[in-house]
């Protein structure tokens, strides 16, 4: 498509767009006296209309039942998380026994690498993408030294060439094939954080599995972000937050994937919980731990249902809305923001210039923009931040921004570009 910079096209794009009336749907932040333009749905998803209605239900029933709704609440809260499993599951690519929603990112991250990092021999490497988030970084680098071994040498990072910012994924790959036989476990962030970068995680899991390694992906940026197919890809485990793309409320809870392939396997070494026992028995309270079949197997706690309710409020406008028409739009909106970061970097070329590091080719980013400002830096951020467009910002000159298909229109982008020329000149 041929895009303009100008609010009537932003506008008409708008007029057109079938997801127009989700914007609705969700509450704008409103501190400021100009209309905020919200580009930080990568950070914390905005809050759905819903969700306080769905909270509000089970303060009712924990109200008017007390200990009784574990079973009698309108939703029992024995059983709420399963309400969840099958919406979730279709945003990743799941079946329904391969996802749980549980616990907080970096404990499914812990949990899951405990069961599928076992070094055995001298197959005791990780690979993993440099300067990856440093939650996973940490998990990682605690993960190897549990074992035994030194980080230095067994936690194998792919970084950027030099002069590059983005990774190579034909590095990747190479490296994996060199590790060979000594690596254990690649475990790879699906969309990188910083960079929005979109790896192909089907051959990732491929390579990895072509020299007997695990594979398994951090997805906090892509769930509700891009396409996912965990099941057909074959990954061994996943584990995402929801509430970045997933607007289920600050650090509200997170998914995990296990592929069904070792939905059966009790003797994989995992720490337990009552929750993740043999449901039929749990209750009776008795000794020896026997893991329930697929992800469930994964839990250690009863489910935080007021956070779960916050999820279930944003999984079911997933589930009307659908991968499919969210993805769309969004390559459309990612567009419509580096057509116009691009036109307002020439235009201004003098003064500043926007260098855009997420890739220009839309298979491999999601609805994220991240770029290096060349010639104003902080003081054209705080600019923006002071005319109410929020944007992330990193060290040492980096702009973070994401236009997220469920609630930004076109019009924000275009605003967006308006506010940024403003805060040049
Ligand atoms: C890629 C990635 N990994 C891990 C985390 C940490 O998540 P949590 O604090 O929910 O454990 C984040 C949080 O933003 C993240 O973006």
């Amino acid at each position: 498509m041929e895009f303009e910079y100008a609010l009537s096209f932003a506008q008409e794009l708008d007029a057109k767009d079938p997801l127009k009336g989700y914007r609705d749907q969700f509450y704008m932040p409103n501190f400021h006296a100009n209309t905020i333009r919200y580009f930080t749905g990568n950070s914390l998803g905005l809050q759905p209309k819903s969700t306080a209605s769905y909270i509000q239900n089970e303060l009712n029933d924990w109200a008017k039942w007390g200990v009784e709704g574990h079973f009698h609440a309108e939703k029992p809260w024995f059983s709420y998380h399963e309400q969840l499993t099958e919406k979730a599951a279709k945003i990743v690519g799941g079946r329904p026994n391969e996802v749980v929603i549980t616990h907080s990112l970096t404990t499914n991250l812990h949990l899951l690498l405990v069961s599928f990092y076992q070094p055995v021999g001298k197959r005791t490497k990780i690979l993993c993408e440099a300067k990856a988030f440093p939650s996973d970084q940490y998990a990682l680098e605690s993960q190897v030294k549990f074992h035994g071994f030194d980080p230095e040498t067994h936690l194998v990072e792919v970084a950027p060439r030099p002069g590059q910012n983005l990774i190579e994924e034909s590095d990747i790959l190479a490296k994996i094939e060199e590790i060979g036989d000594e690596l254990a476990l690649v475990m790879i962030g699906g969309v990188n954080y910083y960079t929005g970068q979109l790896f192909d995680m089907e051959k990732i899991t491929k390579a990895g599995h072509a020299v007997g390694a695990v594979v398994g992906f951090d997805l906090a940026h892509a769930a509700g972000n891009v396409m996912l197919k965990l099941h057909d890809w074959e990954v061994d485990f996943a584990a995402w937050c929801t509430y970045k793309y997933l607007n289920s409320s600050p650090g509200g809870v997170s998914g995990m994937f296990v592929h069904e392939k070792h939905a059966n396997r009790p003797e994989l070494p995992r720490f337990a919980g009552w929750w993740g026992h043999d449901k039929a028995n749990r209750f009776k309270m008795e000794k020896g731990f026997v893991p329930m079949e697929g992800a469930e197997g994964w839990q250690l706690s009863n489910a935080p249902v007021l956070g779960m309710a916050a999820h279930l409020a944003s999984l079911d406008l997933f589930d009307e809305v659908g991968m499919d028409a969210l993805t769309t739009k969004s390559k459309l909106l990612t567009g419509y923001l580096e057509f116009i970061i691009d036109t307002i970097s020439e235009k201004h070329k003098e003064k500043c210039t926007f260098e855009i590091i997420t890739p220009r080719n839309p298979k491999q980013r999601g609805a994220q923009i991240s770029m290096f400002v060349h010639g104003k830096a902080r003081e054209l951020f705080d600019k923006l931040t002071d005319a109410g467009v929020i944007a992330d910002w990193r060290e040492p000159n980096v702009i973070r921004l994401a236009p997220v298909p469920m609630y930004n229109s076109f019009e924000d982008v275009y605003y967006f570009g308006q506010q940024l020329e403003a805060a040049i000149v």
